[in-house]
């Protein structure tokens, strides 16, 4: 369904003012009943758009829908173009780009990000960072990690790595060793499989289209894309 929030109002004024008059015919409104009727349907109509928006969200927000792409797009190479008609940035998948050299099944690629998203909670990287737009604003929000110009500008270089995905996973088993000028990411600790399910993790979300959060990720004159 595609519908906007001003319909959504509207039409659920609409409906408690009709079922409110019909249920309210002939009474006056200064008889209590008319106000405790009115009350009734309007709690009513409101429960059941808010039903039908949850299950609408769901199927927006659920893996494997237009919007949230499957595990296996971790096997993709994943770019960032401005939507012209849309006004944001989206992310689009393109072409095969095997992650860490492997190409990853459904299963597999499922089990991977299960972990990474695991590996995260259990550290509670969202004590600092936010990921999609939930956590705390002490660190740079990690939706778009993945797609971020410093691993190929910077860290690449810094850690020596061959890949983004093997500079992500050095920089992740070992921040304290690689800080840039901002502030410090603690070590945590992180195994090498625990970094690699971490970065396969990053890479699957920043495939999701967030309606262009976080703004100007792709056109802030720091993180120029190109
Ligand atoms: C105590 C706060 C803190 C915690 C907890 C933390 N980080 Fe960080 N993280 C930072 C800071 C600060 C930076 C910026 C470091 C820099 O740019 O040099 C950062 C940078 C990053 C980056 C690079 C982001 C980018 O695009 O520039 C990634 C990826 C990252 N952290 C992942 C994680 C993961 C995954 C966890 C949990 C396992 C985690 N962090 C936990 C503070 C934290």
């Amino acid at each position: 369904m595609d519908f906007g929030w001003l319909e959504v109002v509207i039409a659920s004024l609409l409906l408690t003012l009709v079922g409110g008059t019909i249920l309210t015919r002939g009474r006056s409104w200064l008889d209590p009943v008319f106000w405790k009727r009115f009350a009734i349907i309007g709690s009513l109509v409101m429960f059941v758009f808010l039903w039908i928006l949850t299950f609408d969200t769901l199927s927006k927000t659920s893996v494997g829908t237009d919007r949230v792409p499957n595990p296996t797009v971790i096997n993709k190479r994943i770019g960032y173009e401005l939507n012209a008609e849309k006004g944001y940035f989206t992310p689009v998948i393109l072409g095969d780009e095997p992650l860490f050299g492997k190409t990853y099944s459904e299963e597999e690629a499922t089990a991977l990000l299960v972990k990474g998203k695991l590996v995260i909670q259990s550290r509670n990287c969202m004590d600092c960072h936010t990921l999609l737009g939930n956590g705390a604003y002490y660190a740079p929000d990690l939706t778009k990690a993945w797609l971020d110009p410093k691993w190929e500008k910077i860290m690449i270089p810094m850690t020596g790595a061959k890949t983004r995905e093997e500079a992500m996973v050095r920089f992740l088993m070992h921040p304290d060793r690689y800080a840039t000028w901002t502030r410090r990411m603690p070590n945590l600790h992180l195994s090498e499989d625990e970094a690699k399910a971490v970065v396969a993790y990053l890479k699957w979300m920043s495939a999701i289209n967030t309606n262009g959060f976080p703004d100007h990720f792709g056109n802030s004159k720091l993180v120029q894309l190109d």
